[in-house]
């Protein structure tokens, strides 16, 4: 963590003071120091300029100047000084008196030069501050590189987060859709219609998200039901039916929004609108929002596409049946945005 002396030499120091001949004198002992890069003004009125052009790591101030005392000028540098610089500002002064020392101190320099000077203690308080100065910002430096790491690490979490959700939901229609076309058309589908029916954009990526994941309680069903080829019996109906309630119990109890989103969606994916859907037979605005929202989206995306025991429906049969269903099966008001979200998409199926 040592600095070196190159680096040290290398340090822009700023020297102001009005006297010529004070400030060749210090100039002087600093080069002799092997200071390589001394910048010097008699006019405080430069510093500002100076200042910008140089960005100095140390800066050696004048306390009792006609123009501009060393005290005015600091005020002036406060606006450009950020408080996690460190800039180091030493006073030169020509009095002991504690007074305007207290007053420098005051005002943020840190530390004093008496003149005359005392070239061996000059040369030991400027490097002292330096080190420090290089010091704290190679502290700063390995701050903002591990905010970065840190960072980087946190979206490297949230992409494999979202990854491991997709390829579940892609687990889950495996056995009836080995693409996964269909769960990822649900969702895009499911933010369109969130989007017109006025959902923030972050809510509506939430859907999205979520929306894929609405079978994967199918997970838990057995291939002989699953995989029937022809009608469900009563008995294999009420089986298939608990795949929202395996769904619901696999994505349940999170606080992660997406799940908990998942979840509700899961659940109540096959409610109705008129009450007569499972599994709770819930009624109306009761059903949760993204659970409507599904519902439509699922049966539009699995009515105009080929399954293994129907043909693809063209859109506007489909279509037909989703506006006889409103008000029976689904929400009025989605189906509505959905028709609304179609016209302006084409066939939405991406
Ligand atoms: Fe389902």
């Amino acid at each position: 963590m040592l600095i070196s002396e190159d680096r040290l030499c290398q340090s822009t120091i700023l020297v102001v003071d009005d006297d010529p001949k004070s400030l060749r004198l210090i100039s002087a002992l600093l080069e002799a120091e092997g200071f390589t890069n001394v910048v010097t003004t008699t006019r405080p009125s430069e510093v500002l300029h100076l200042f910008a052009r140089e960005q100095p790591d140390l800066i050696i101030l004048d306390l009792h100047m006609p123009e501009r005392t060393g005290l005015e000028v600091i005020e002036d540098l406060k606006p450009w000084i950020t408080p996690s610089s460190f800039l180091p500002i030493v006073m030169l002064t020509g009095d002991q008196a504690a007074e305007s020392r207290q007053q420098a101190l005051k005002s943020g320099a840190m530390d004093f030069l008496t003149k005359p000077f005392d070239s061996a203690e000059v040369s030991l308080r400027i490097r002292n501050l330096l080190t420090t100065r290089h010091m704290h910002a190679r502290v700063e430096n390995q701050n903002l590189i591990l905010e970065q790491l840190v960072s980087e690490r946190t979206s490297e979490l949230e992409e494999a987060r979202l990854e491991i959700l997709d390829r579940l939901a892609r687990a889950a229609e495996f056995r009836d859709d080995d693409t996964g076309e269909h769960t990822r058309r649900v969702g895009e589908i499911a933010r369109g219609i969130g989007l017109v029916l006025g959902l923030s954009e972050e809510d509506a990526e939430t859907i999205r998200r979520a929306a894929p994941l609405h079978d994967l309680g199918k997970i838990g069903i057995p291939d002989t039901i699953l995989l029937k080829p022809g009608q469900l019996s009563p008995n294999e109906y009420k089986v298939m039916r608990r795949h929202t309630l395996i769904g619901a119990k696999i994505l349940t109890g999170s606080d992660v929004p997406l799940l908990h989103t998942s979840s509700a969606i899961a659940l109540t994916h096959h409610e109705r609108w008129d009450g007569t859907g499972y599994p709770e037979g819930m009624q109306g605005p009761d059903i949760p929002l993204v659970g409507r929202i599904v519902a439509v989206a699922d049966v539009f995306d699995a009515l105009t596409h080929t399954r293994p025991y129907k043909d693809a429906w063209p859109v506007e049969r489909a279509m037909e049946e989703l506006a006889a269903q409103a008000g029976k099966q689904f929400d009025p008001a989605v189906v509505e945005a959905f028709t609304y979200y179609l016209s302006r998409n084409g066939s939405a199926s991406g």
